[in-house]
Formats: C-alpha cells, sequence, structure tokens
C-alpha cells in the first residue's frame, strides 16, 4: 500500500499543473499516469492557447474581458460567465509563468510571444509554438514536476476510486509492466485524465483517451455535467482523423469543395473558415451531404497560397503529418479533410476550484465540466483550462487536506479485493463474446447516431444499441490470463464504464430538446433559452442515468443570436 495526501490521476497538463501547485503549498503528492506523462495526449495540441495579451498589432484592443465575452458566444451562451471571467483574468499570468518556466513560443520581432487568429476571437489571441504548442508546454511542466522531485507512478491504470458515505478514501491501480495491483490511500484525489474521444470511432484523440476516468468518477458517484456537448473537430485529416490545426486557417487557410468554391461564405459570410467548431464542422458536413464532397467523403484544406515559408516556419508539422499519412504536400497540394470528434465539453462536474460535490475527489482539464466552454469550446481555450484549473484545483486541494482527516487504509484494502476478483473474472470469462468487437460497435453507433445531427429516432436506436452491447459485455470469452501488460485484459476491464458513459451521452443529448452549440437536433432546430437555459447533471444508476438540471451563472452577458 502506498500513501500520500494528494493523488492526482493522469500525467497531461492539467495533472502536472495541479501537482506541482500543490506541491509548492506544502502538501505530499504523487501523480499516476497510464502512460509516461510526456506520451499524454496534452503533447498533441498543436495551434496553440488564447490568452489576451495584445501582442499583435490588430490586438491592442484585446482583454480578459473581451476574451470571455468571446467564449461565452462561441458557447452559445451556455458557459457559467463567472467561471468564464475567472479563467480570462487569471490567464496572463499563467501563460507568464509558462514562458517564465522556459516554454518556447513562437516569437514576434520585438521578442513578445507570437499570437495568431483562432476560430471565434475577436482578435489573433493564441499563442503558440509552431504548430506543436502542447508538446512544448508538456515538457515545460513535466520539467517542473521533475525538478521538484515529484512522485510520478508512470504506466500504473487505476482500477477503482475508493470513497465511502461520499469521502474519498484513495485508488486501486494496476501497475502494467508488472501486473502488480495495489492500494494507494490519500485523502483527496484529483482526476485529470483527458477526455472521452475514443467513444466515438472517428477521433482526433489518442487511443488512451476513452472517457475511463470520466467512467470512474461516475461510478464513484460524482455527477456527470452537459455531457450530451461533444465538439468535433472540422479539419481532420481523410482517412486517418489526425488533427489539422485550426492555425492552418488561422494563418490563412481555406476550405474548398468540389467546384472549387470557399463554401463557408454559405454558412458565416464574416467569420468564413475562423467560425467557431460547430458552425464549420456542421458546414463541412452540410456540403459532404449534398454531394459537394471530394469522393462524396472530404473538403480540401487550401494552404497552397501561404507559400512555402509560412507554411514551414507556422506549420510544419502538419506539412508532415499531411505527407506521411496522406501523401500530399500542402505547399503543392490541398489536404483533404473532414470533421471528427475532437473534445468532451462535458465531464465530472466541479466549481471553478476543481471541487466536486464528493468530499476530497477534484478533477481539472477535459475530463472537467466547469463549465466555461458550455456548448461549443472556443479552439485554443483547452490547452488554457489545463493550466487555469490545473493550478486552481491544486490549490483548493491543498486546503482541503490541511483541513481533513487521513484516509482509512482497510476501505481501499477492500476495493482491493474487489478489482482483484473483477480481474479474475474477466481472465476465467464465460461467453464467446469478443469485447474489443463490442468496443467498436460502440464507436460505430456513436459516430452514426450520436454524432453532429441529431435526431429523436437515432439516439432511441443508439441507446437501445448500448442496452445491447452492455447485455453482451456480461459474457465475454475468457482472456488471456497474464497481467502484465495485458492491454486486452484493461480494455475489457474498463469497457463496462466506457458503454455508461455512452449512455450518458446519448441520454443527455434525446433529453436536451433544442439545438446549441455542438449539440444539433433535426428535429428541435432552435435554441430554447425559456425550458434550455440550464445544464444537465446525470446521476448514476445502476438502471439509466438519472438527470437533474443547475442554472447556467449569467453575469453580464444576456443570451444574443449567434452570428459570425
Ligand atoms: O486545432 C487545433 O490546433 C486544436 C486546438 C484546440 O483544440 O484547442
Amino acid at each position: 500500500m502506498f500513501s500520500h495526501q494528494v493523488l492526482v490521476v493522469g500525467g497531461g497538463l492539467a495533472g502536472l499543473r495541479a501537482a506541482i501547485e500543490a506541491h509548492d503549498r506544502g502538501v505530499d503528492v504523487a501523480i499516476l499516469s497510464l502512460v509516461h506523462p510526456l506520451r499524454s495526449h496534452s503533447g498533441a495540441a498543436q495551434g496553440g492557447v488564447n490568452a489576451a495579451l495584445g501582442n499583435a498589432e490588430e490586438g491592442k484592443d484585446d482583454s480578459p474581458e473581451r476574451h470571455a465575452y468571446d467564449t461565452v458566444k462561441g458557447s452559445d451562451f451556455l458557459a457559467d460567465q463567472d467561471a468564464v471571467e475567472e479563467m480570462t483574468n487569471d490567464t496572463p499570468e499563467r501563460i507568464y509563468e509558462m514562458e517564465h518556466w522556459g516554454c518556447p513560443f513562437s516569437r514576434n520581432p520585438d521578442g513578445t510571444i507570437a499570437q495568431r487568429p483562432f476560430g471565434g476571437g475577436a482578435f489573433p489571441r493564441t499563442c503558440y509554438g509552431s504548430d506543436k504548442t502542447g508538446h512544448y508546454m508538456l515538457h515545460t511542466l513535466y520539467e517542473q514536476t521533475i525538478k521538484r522531485g515529484i512522485r510520478v507512478y508512470a504506466e500504473w491504470t487505476v482500477l477503482s476510486i475508493v470513497v465511502q458515505d461520499d469521502l474519498v478514501n484513495g485508488l486501486v491501480a494496476l501497475h502494467m509492466p508488472t501486473g502488480q495491483v495495489e492500494g494507494f490511500t490519500a485523502p483527496a484525489v484529483i482526476m485529470a485524465t483527458g477526455g472521452a474521444g475514443r467513444i466515438y470511432s472517428q477521433s482526433t484523440n489518442a487511443i488512451i483517451n476513452t472517457g475511463s476516468g470520466i467512467a470512474l468518477a461516475y461510478m464513484a458517484g460524482a455527477l456527470l455535467k452537459d455531457m450530451e456537448f461533444v465538439q468535433f473537430h472540422p479539419t481532420c485529416l481523410y482517412p486517418t482523423n489526425i488533427l489539422i490545426t485550426e492555425g492552418a486557417r488561422g494563418e490563412g487557410g481555406y476550405l474548398v469543395n468540389n467546384r472549387g468554391e470557399r463554401f463557408m461564405k454559405d454558412y458565416a459570410p464574416t467569420a468564413m473558415e475562423l467560425a467557431p467548431r460547430d458552425i464549420v464542422s456542421r458546414s463541412i458536413r452540410t456540403e459532404i451531404a449534398q454531394g459537394r464532397a471530394f469522393e462524396d467523403v472530404y473538403v480540401h484544406l487550401d494552404l497552397r497560397h501561404l507559400g512555402q515559408e509560412i507554411i514551414l516556419e507556422r506549420l510544419p508539422g502538419i506539412r508532415d503529418i499531411a505527407m506521411h499519412f496522406a501523401g500530399v504536400d500542402p505547399v503543392k497540394q490541398p489536404i483533404p479533410v473532414l470533421p471528427a470528434q475532437h473534445y468532451t465539453m462535458g465531464g465530472i462536474g466541479t466549481d471553478s476550484w476543481g471541487q466536486t460535490p464528493l468530499n476530497g475527489l477534484f478533477a481539472a482539464g477535459e475530463c472537467a465540466c466547469v463549465s466555461v466552454h458550455g456548448a461549443n469550446r472556443l479552439g485554443g481555450n483547452s490547452l488554457l483550462e489545463t493550466v487555469v484549473f490545473g493550478q486552481r484545483a491544486g490549490v483548493r486541494v491543498s486546503e482541503w487536506v490541511k483541513g481533513n482527516g487521513a484516509a482509512n487504509p482497510a476501505r481501499v484494502e477492500s476495493a482491493l479485493g474487489a478489482s482483484n476478483q473483477r480481474l479474475e473474472e474477466l481472465i476465467a470469462g464465460k461467453g464467446e463474446e469478443d469485447p474489443c468487437l463490442i468496443r467498436q460497435e460502440m464507436g460505430e453507433v456513436m459516430m452514426e447516431k450520436v454524432g453532429i445531427f441529431r435526431h429523436r429516432d437515432e439516439m432511441e436506436e443508439a441507446i437501445a444499441k448500448l442496452r445491447e452491447l452492455q447485455q453482451r459485455l456480461a459474457h465475454t470469452r475468457p482472456l488471456y490470463g497474464g497481467k502484465r501488460f495485458n492491454l486486452d485484459l484493461l480494455r475489457t476491464y474498463e469497457l463496462g464504464g466506457l458503454l455508461l458513459v455512452a449512455e450518458v451521452i446519448a441520454h443527455g443529448a434525446l433529453v436536451r430538446e433544442e439545438s446549441r452549440g455542438s449539440h444539433s437536433r433535426r428535429d428541435f432546430e432552435t435554441r430554447d433559452d425559456q425550458d434550455w437555459m440550464k445544464h444537465t447533471l446525470a446521476h448514476f444508476t445502476p438502471e439509466v442515468p438519472r438527470f437533474s438540471f443547475s442554472p447556467v451563472s449569467i453575469t453580464k452577458w444576456q443570451p444574443e443570436a449567434r452570428k459570425y
């Protein structure tokens, strides 16, 4: 049994930033990470991180308040405005802190951090490190973690969060290289496990972004907030779904259909390619559905007019990806792109300090829902969220552990026994079902029936299918019994939780009878502020999820029509 004051689950940006803060406040904190922290999905973030620094010539009038307004409007007025303002006010300090810790942002000739335009922003506000911003930020925070000697348990996968009487006692986790299952006691746990992208069959997310952390918190009693809001990034490489950064459009890239038209003029005549993602993704899907796509599947992202010098300096990673995975050189050819799942707007419901209603359970980053993204996140606000709310969770968790007692090891011991038993049951198996097939069918039904455009009939079909998959999961075939790096075993272990999360997404989408941001219903085509200006909160029950609702905080900006 290991023991710490705070356990951070997840070694990406939010987890590292939270751990650094807790450590600096004198707390014994450790990080458990499924992969080595430098392989976390944060490292795949490309285009940048928003901050109202006003460094660009056209951005001199930018301010945290203007950043907040753009975020609220981008969210289709579902974001909690008090939380958004807290985020944008904290932002400059967090970005300059990253700069002082050595993050190699791209620079203007005067030495200030360079900023590029991103969708839905009034000014060039997105700080970047060419097209590898997440990678640079991740290395910067990892260095700070190592410098402080913070304990990192790498390649440990968490099997359960130990909660009894609404009180956190720690975790049970499996060390993948050895197969050792261990208990970890702590009075506080911060979930920083990223999003649930891989619940969809077509996603920009890494294989590890299954949503298992969200599922663990849900099953432990946390509420899942606004899970029906799923972001589809407009420009993902055909056919592999690898992210092609919004920065490519920020630098001036065009979206073109098979008639050679910049079709965004028909959907967002002012913002064009830099409309928010929900709008651009729907526009591309409409072009595809109406026969204006190439090979009936994709549109073109054309960067050729930017010229070789800009592409090599600001988008070198995109060029590499396009060349290696689609065989096109963006200097000479357009890139084939289409929308794919990219980001989970909903998540574990928290306040703006990362605290959930469960005593000792915190969450930060994509797995959490504060809510600052509402129904649609602006590109560049995700990296921002990790450092702002990671830091805030670190502050609050430190106060929490100093004021609360130790965890109860007996409770962790008993959860350890239950997890071991579940693993043994899966290894023994009594049926013929292939868990990989169940996972694949889950991804396909979510993609087809709970995707960009939604309708009651299709969502009901999806829910019925998810129920069927849950039943089939009880009859999986025996699995290879070794516990060392047995990914088959781990994937099967987590699958029940993923099906629950998928069900929450589908049920939430069915319950919300309006169209708002990324949630676009063919049977309820308009936003309904009268009845639906509220958050959904899913409560775990052994049957279907139960929903309650909470109000949206409005500080300065009344809902208005969203025009771009
Ligand atoms: O397009 C991108 O570079 C992604 C950024 C984001 O999701 O914030």
